[in-house]
């Protein structure tokens, strides 16, 4: 008998790319921790990306180049737990993926093995084999170009890329490298917006932009960001949709001073012996 209602179907790599072709945007956002993970998949989010942005927004550093396989992996077991709907996508650390294509191969079948759907992988040039061989061997990759955070210290900072005309040519030639090796998605973070539509155009995978501008085909942002979980002003390409820290300051403040004066716990939070 039919319970009269459908679950929401699951989304896998196929769904994220044919929402290209039927014009449908992909949302997306990064969860490092099970109940983010429970709030977005129920929320209806299309892929939950557990990114290397924990080193930033969950361990205080100030790169991404800190955090290893063994810390990523235990963020994407805990989400993983949490996602029954969403794509779930695992960041491949810093020189998890750089050093050969076995270790690549090696350290991606972790995060499937952690409950991952896909990884992602920032640079083209010499990761472009390592794409290749991963999709090869059925592990969905999905790309990263533009500001690719893992290089900081070659891009001199977490600057617009992408503004001379050689380097969007490069960009555009490197995004075609990484179609052609199989990623089913490309991750496009902080070019201009310009840069952005004319990559969305020449690919027939999915972008999914962070600071490139409305014309990619989804858009992601840093879960912590976009709540307001930090007091510091947000970035440029920052929308804060809450005010977290505020919110959490404020319930604090209230449990602190029950607390101190004793109204906390009262007769509803106290167990007592049957009489
Ligand atoms: O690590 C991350 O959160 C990311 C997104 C910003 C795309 O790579």
């Amino acid at each position: 008998m039919s319970t009269g209602s459908t679950p929401p179907l699951k989304v896998t790599t196929l769904r994220i790319v044919r929402k290209k072709a039927k014009a449908e945007r992909i949302v997306c956002l990064t969860a490092y921790d099970y109940p983010s993970a429970l709030i977005l998949d129920a929320a209806g989010v299309d892929l939950i990306l557990v990114g290397d942005s924990a080193a930033n927004v969950v361990y205080g550093m100030a790169t991404t180049l800190t955090i290893g396989m063994d810390e990523m992996v235990y963020h994407t077991r805990a989400v993983a737990a949490g996602v029954k709907r969403a794509l779930l996508v695992a960041d491949m650390p810093f020189l998890s993926y750089q050093v050969s294509v076995e270790q690549a191969v090696a350290n991606a079948g972790r995060f499937l093995q952690a409950g991952a759907e896909a990884v992602k992988v920032e640079g083209a040039g010499p990761v472009v084999p390592v794409i290749k061989r991963l999709v090869e061997l059925g592990i969905p990759v999905m790309g990263h170009l533009g500001l690719t955070p893992q290089s900081v210290h070659k891009l001199g900072g977490y600057r617009l890329q992408a503004r001379k005309a050689e380097d969007q040519e490069r960009l555009l030639a490197d995004a075609r490298a990484l179609a052609d090796a199989g990623c089913f998605s490309l991750v496009l973070e902080k070019v201009p917006a310009e840069v952005a539509k004319r990559v969305t155009e020449g690919l027939a995978i999915p972008t999914i932009g962070i600071g490139a501008g409305p014309d990619c085909d989804g858009q992601v942002l840093v879960l912590h960001d976009m709540l307001g979980m930090f007091d510091t002003p947000p970035l440029k390409f920052v929308k804060q949709y809450a005010g977290l820290a505020a919110e959490i300051r404020k319930a604090v403040a209230a449990y602190s001073e029950e607390v101190r004066s004793g109204k906390f716990p009262d007769d509803d939070h106290t167990f007592h012996l049957e009489k």
